[in-house]
């Protein structure tokens, strides 16, 4: 009886070890290439995973402020500013023409319709371009009292932050309107500007492209508004042709260099006191 058993557990062992040869070693051997092959792939794997990350890094920030720090200083500068929105139909448009042309932009907007239009603000935010303070109901703020003129600014302030977790680090007073009282309690850069498309009052897409490509110079902040059909129809020919002229769009970021003072802000090199 021993001996059966021994002899049969002894055929188990052998059948086990003959099915452990025959489908292991097979295993063993993938298993030893495969390792062979990733060792000696293992530095050049290494790079080439570096270098995708170095790449994707590159492409995102192109969209963003940051690759504006790449542009040439002694390039020709533009940046472009659009004020009044957002507007549901006119922004969106305009958020996907400047994507495809990857040019940076900033929007000065009106308090009430960032609370009137949340997802479009998180567009322009997603989208990597700037967000300005432009009151809360576009007054002049040079009729208000101190209290209004608290209010006008703080609203939109908060009305930005609850969508993107960031108040606005520029201002732009409605009609470029400004004591210096108001502007102390603004306290950061008052973004006015050098080149007037007049886009709200020809509401004309030729008469815009002709406005702008005139007035246009090297470190010129351009006043547009993304309300107006006519003006989004007028952004592509703009670009396309200052671009022609050998000009650079960049954020006001990069324009101004970096701006922090509480001072009127006209273009490049051009900052005066507030009076
Ligand atoms: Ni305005």
């Amino acid at each position: 009886m021993k001996k059966t058993v021994t002899l049969l557990l002894c055929a188990v062992s052998f059948l086990l070890s003959c099915c452990a040869v025959s489908h292991k070693n097979p295993q063993e051997t993938t298993a030893a290439i495969e390792t062979a092959e990733s060792s000696l792939e293992m530095q050049p794997v290494e790079r080439k995973t570096t270098a995708t990350v170095e790449t994707a890094e590159s492409q995102d920030s192109l969209s963003t402020e940051t690759s504006q720090e790449d542009v040439d200083p002694d390039q020709k500068m533009i940046a472009l500013t659009f004020d009044d929105g957002p507007e549901p139909v006119n922004t969106p448009k305009l958020l996907k023409l400047l994507k495809k042309e990857n040019v940076p932009a900033t929007f000065f907007l009106v308090g009430q319709n960032v609370d009137k239009y949340p997802e479009v603000v998180r567009s322009i935010a997603d989208y990597g371009q700037g967000i300005g303070n432009h009151t809360y109901n576009h007054q002049d703020l040079t009729t208000l009292n101190e209290e209004q003129t608290r209010d006008e600014i703080e609203a939109t302030d908060q009305a930005v932050k609850k969508i993107t977790g960031e108040k606005p680090k520029y201002f732009r007073p409605p009609y470029g309107a400004l004591n210096s009282s108001a502007a102390a309690w603004i306290n950061r850069p008052i973004i006015q500007w050098s080149v007037d498309s007049e886009d709200w009052q020809s509401k004309n897409q030729q008469l815009i492209i002709e406005k702008v490509i005139s007035t246009a110079y090297d470190g010129s902040i351009i006043l547009l508004h993304d309300i107006h059909e006519a003006t989004i129809a007028a952004v592509p020919e703009i670009i396309t042709t200052l671009k022609n002229e050998g000009y650079s769009f960049v954020s006001l970021d990069t324009l101004l260099d970096h701006p922090e003072t509480n001072e009127n802000y006209y273009g490049k090199n051009d900052h005066r006191p507030i009076d």
